[in-house]
């Protein structure tokens, strides 16, 4: 499925310094929609892509190849964004945003292992590297899985499921992760079960590409990297990276330009389901 962009005008309107043009950084490009929004809307702006994901990297490439040199396209994390810059000569930018969580296309395709719906090998990674769900499944202890599942999903059942998983490893995909989740739970809890696996496989995958500490170090880098002026739009999808970039912004280095995180109407939401849990955010380097 082609992604479609989550709060694509109130991003484009947000960066109205890039009006007489300078360099924006989109950490996540996916399918380049906010980039093309961003480049039809300031013309004179130039961008630098990033996508962990090597698909997201090639469908982006191809969305956006019509706008030659003015985007050039890195498969990295967004927490190198030091090293990038750096490497390619640039001190400051003008703009940074960062569309958290995944793309339509890694959701979609089984192999991934990133949706309960289907039956898929656990991985999760949205790079080529690092660890899989496969070794956070079957290698953590009881205890850390708990903490993993508690931490990044506050789902109260955390202990039962954690013990769960352990009784029965080795699991090696998701429709089996989802029958041990299920089998853990007391019958009065049954009836949620979607909504608590759905919670259970997002604190797996938080887990396995470190996106807390990823967001932390980007809002970190973006003090730095951005010009006094320059801006910074993140949307999150879940309560805690709308926490970690909630008081990052209360910093000193910035200055909110949302005081309330800006949110999908009900147009949105109606025409993409994905967009209802989305929060933008926007700050200005001061
Ligand atoms: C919601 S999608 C972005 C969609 C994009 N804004 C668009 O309009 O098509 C999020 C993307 O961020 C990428 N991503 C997530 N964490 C990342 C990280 N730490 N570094 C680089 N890319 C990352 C994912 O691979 C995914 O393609």
């Amino acid at each position: 499925m082609q992604h479609t962009s989550v709060l694509l005008k109130e991003v484009v309107n947000g960066f109205e310094n890039l009006q007489n043009g300078g360099i924006c950084v989109d950490c996540t490009i996916g399918g380049g929609g906010h980039t093309e929004g961003l480049i039809l809307k300031y013309p004179n702006i130039s961008v630098i892509g990033i996508d962990r994901d090597p698909q997201a990297i090639k469908i982006a490439g191809e969305n956006l190849s019509r706008f030659g040199m003015r985007v050039r396209i890195f498969q990295r994390s967004f927490s190198d964004l030091d090293d990038l810059l750096d490497g390619l000569g640039i001190e400051k930018v003008d703009a940074i945003l960062a569309d958290l969580g995944l793309s339509s296309f890694q959701i979609d395709e089984t192999e991934r292992g990133f949706s309960f719906k289907k039956a898929g090998p656990l991985d999760m990674r949205m790079g080529l590297n690092g660890k899989s769900a496969l070794d956070v499944v079957n290698n953590y202890s009881a205890e850390e899985i708990e903490r993993v599942i508690r931490d990044f999903s506050e789902e109260r059942f955390a202990k039962s499921i954690a013990s769960s998983i352990i009784k029965k490893r080795p699991i090696m995909t998701t429709d089996e992760l989802v029958k041990a989740i299920f089998s853990s739970l007391p019958s009065y809890a049954k009836k949620d079960w979607k909504k608590i696996v759905t919670r259970v496989f997002q604190a797996i995958r938080i887990e396995v590409n470190d996106e807390l500490v990823n967001l932390e170090k980007l809002l970190e880098i973006s003090k730095r990297r951005l010009k006094k002026g320059g801006r910074i739009a993140i949307i999150s999808f879940h309560s805690l990276e709308d926490r970690i970039v909630k008081y990052a912004f209360k910093e000193k280095e910035f200055m909110p330009i949302t005081k309330k995180p800006l949110i999908p109407g009900n147009d949105e939401i109606n025409s993409n389901t994905r967009s209802r849990s989305a929060k933008l955010r926007i700050s200005e380097r001061v």
